[in-house]
């Protein structure tokens, strides 16, 4: 485990950066600092007054995307550490703990100066009942239960990679739990029992439990599915507690991080049932949303693990809808792959009905959203009939509008001339192609600062962060940038490059801990409304340009000394040197 290695107080500790990560990762900035400032939604961000400077306006701007604030006044800017730490004015370390306990975790130092990070007892509480329900699922009160799974072709390995078990009607959770010495309000709080006029008892009666566990792989509630044919609801969870909120994490996240990091590659399904079904066959990079409407935690997540996602919701129409509101709330398209499964089947009845090799078949031609979205429009549509033939061609063209490579574009419409029996011509006419705003290329740098060479460092360091692929290109090729801070800034996101593989912004934040400093200057960078390169060949104009701030430098002080040196053998060499680093340059 890595250690975080700076800050007063903080590097006597040893709390680990993927422990601080994980607290993070559990809690929502605009919760926290709603508990110090006021804020108000607009749009996509919130708004507050910043607390950091004297002002009567909402200055401060609180991204739950991001999981970060800025204030455009004072500058202030930095994650939810970052804002409790200057908020409370004490060490970035003592911030971690006052966030860690509003989520039932709570940290401290013993004797030995070691960090104990002392979980809420709830973990403990899920831990044993869960335990408790995998057992019942092996006596003979879990005979009908168990034959209801063999039914359902779920065999003993699955029961047990998933910890499947049973709760009975007997009340007994609640007793072991006494006896176990927890307080009734904790048993109580932990929502696997509950009180009624004054009688404890268990929640779950009856029911086949899926443990839910969180990013990490702690159990953090339940969810129980009726088995016999009674009148109840489907499936009962246990109720959002501090460490559970349902749109915060996804059916097995933990499980699936692995194999998405390692093929890049993720599925997303509605239900338990396809998770489990889909490992029956081998495919293990899946998540599931729980049914509900995913959220934009849910989303950051996902986006968090692979290149490729796929989403393949049931194939009725709620998983259409679900769908599409996916593909909404995702934003960027490229990396996102639909599936749509025939006859109203979901992926577990799918794979029950049809086998392991149409589902893969099914996978491996996943198709983008712009086919998505045009196969969707044809939907309803009567081709015979000029309105709606009408209406159909005005959707389409509104997406073929999106692309931006002309041949494919082309390519689209008249494929939608063919179909149609539209001219070309005419569908060509109604088309308003959005060209990129290349000429739009505005910087924010302040007037002043604002000299060549420190544009062109913002510029790397921009695209460094924005895509990830010029990290590696900025470490081999330039590895220098004339201003100190952004120096240094450019070489610690190259080493978390390299040490972990990968980057993103709000890791990297944590990462640097309580480098005030870089954080300021990486959150007004990625702020800035600068162009991304295309490629490798446009980031070179901008290392021409450091690298003739290099040079010029070496010539200013060659100039200088050449002016001081009265020798003429050492004049001449000092004259060859300026003339060498001109030629250079030339090239
Ligand atoms: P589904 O109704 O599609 O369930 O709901 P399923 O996954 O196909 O389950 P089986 O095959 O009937 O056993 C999808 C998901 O929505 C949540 C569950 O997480 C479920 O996996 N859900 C559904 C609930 O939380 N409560 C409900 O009453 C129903
Ligand atoms: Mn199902």
């Amino acid at each position: 485990m890595e250690n975080i290695y700076f800050g007063s107080g903080f590097s006597m500790t040893n709390i680990s950066y993927e422990e601080i990560l994980s607290i993070q990762r559990k809690v929502k900035i605009e919760d926290i600092v709603q508990d110090y400032v006021a804020l108000t939604k607009k749009g996509k961000n919130y708004f507050g007054i910043c607390p950091f400077h004297d002002d009567h306006n909402p200055s401060m701007s609180v991204s739950s995307e991001k999981q970060m604030y800025k204030c455009f006044v004072c500058g202030a800017a930095g994650n939810v550490f970052n804002f409790v730490s200057e908020y409370e004015k004490v060490s970035y370390f003592e911030a971690v703990k006052v966030v860690a306990n509003k989520i039932g975790i709570n940290i401290s130092i013993d004797n030995e100066d070691k960090t104990k990070i002392i979980k809420s007892p709830l973990y403990d509480i899920y831990d044993i009942s869960s335990k408790v329900y995998q057992n019942n699922l092996n006596t003979s009160y879990g005979k009908k239960a168990k034959l209801y799974l063999k039914n359902r072709k779920i065999n003993d390995d699955i029961i047990q990679k998933f910890n499947i078990g049973l709760s009975t009607t007997n009340n007994e959770l609640i007793n072991i739990l006494k006896n176990k010495g927890f307080t009734e309000e904790d048993i109580l709080e932990s929502g696997v029992c509950i009180k009624n006029n004054n009688y404890i008892h268990d929640l779950y009666k009856n029911r086949i439990m899926f443990p839910l566990t969180d990013l990490q792989g702690n159990i953090v509630a339940f969810s129980g599915r009726i088995y016999e044919d009674v009148d109840e609801s489907k499936y009962i969870n246990t109720m959002e507690t501090k460490i559970f909120k349902k749109g915060n994490l996804l059916y097995n996240y933990h499980n699936a991080k692995k194999e998405a990091r390692k093929n890049q590659s993720i599925i997303i399904v509605e239900g338990f049932m396809d998770v489990i079904r889909l490992s029956t066959i081998g495919i293990n990079n899946v998540v599931a949303t729980m049914g509900t409407a995913v959220t934009k935690e849910q989303i950051s997540l996902i986006k968090r693990l692979a290149k490729e996602i796929i989403v393949m919701f049931d194939g009725d129409d709620a998983g259409d809808k679900a769908t599409k509101s996916f593909i909404e709330l995702f934003g960027n398209y490229e990396c996102l792959k639909i599936v749509r499964l025939e006859n109203n089947y979901d992926p577990d009845e799918y794979i029950l009905k049809n086998g392991k090799d149409k589902m893969i078949y099914h996978l491996k031609h996943a198709v983008s959203v712009f086919d998505y979205k045009m196969e969707s429009y044809k939907k309803n549509i009567d081709f015979n009939n000029s309105q709606d033939v009408s209406k159909y061609i005005n959707l389409s063209l509104k997406e073929i509008e999106n692309i931006d490579d002309d041949i494919v574009r082309n390519l689209e419409i008249s494929k939608l001339s063919k179909l149609t029996n539209v001219s070309i011509e005419v569908l060509n006419s109604k088309i308003n192609v959005k060209k990129k705003d290349i000429i739009v290329n505005r910087y924010k740098i302040k007037s002043g600062k604002g000299d060549k060479y420190n544009k062109a460092s913002k510029y790397i360091i921009y695209n460094m962060i924005k895509n990830n692929n010029y990290i590696l290109y900025y470490f081999d090729n330039l590895s220098f940038l004339p201003n100190e801070i952004d120096r240094k800034l450019a070489n610690e996101i190259v080493l978390f490059y390299k040490k972990f593989n990968s980057f993103n912004l709000n890791d990297f934040i944590v990462y640097l801990g309580d480098k005030k400093e870089l954080i300021n200057l990486l959150i007004e960078i990625d702020s800035m409304d600068l162009l991304i390169c295309e490629n490798e060949n446009d980031l070179q104009s901008y290392f021409k340009t450091i690298k003739e701030y290099l040079s010029s430098t070496k010539i200013n002080n060659l100039q200088n000394e050449l002016k001081s040196t009265s020798n003429e053998i050492k004049r001449k060499e000092i004259a060859k040197k300026i003339v060498e680093i001109k030629l250079k340059e030339s090239m």
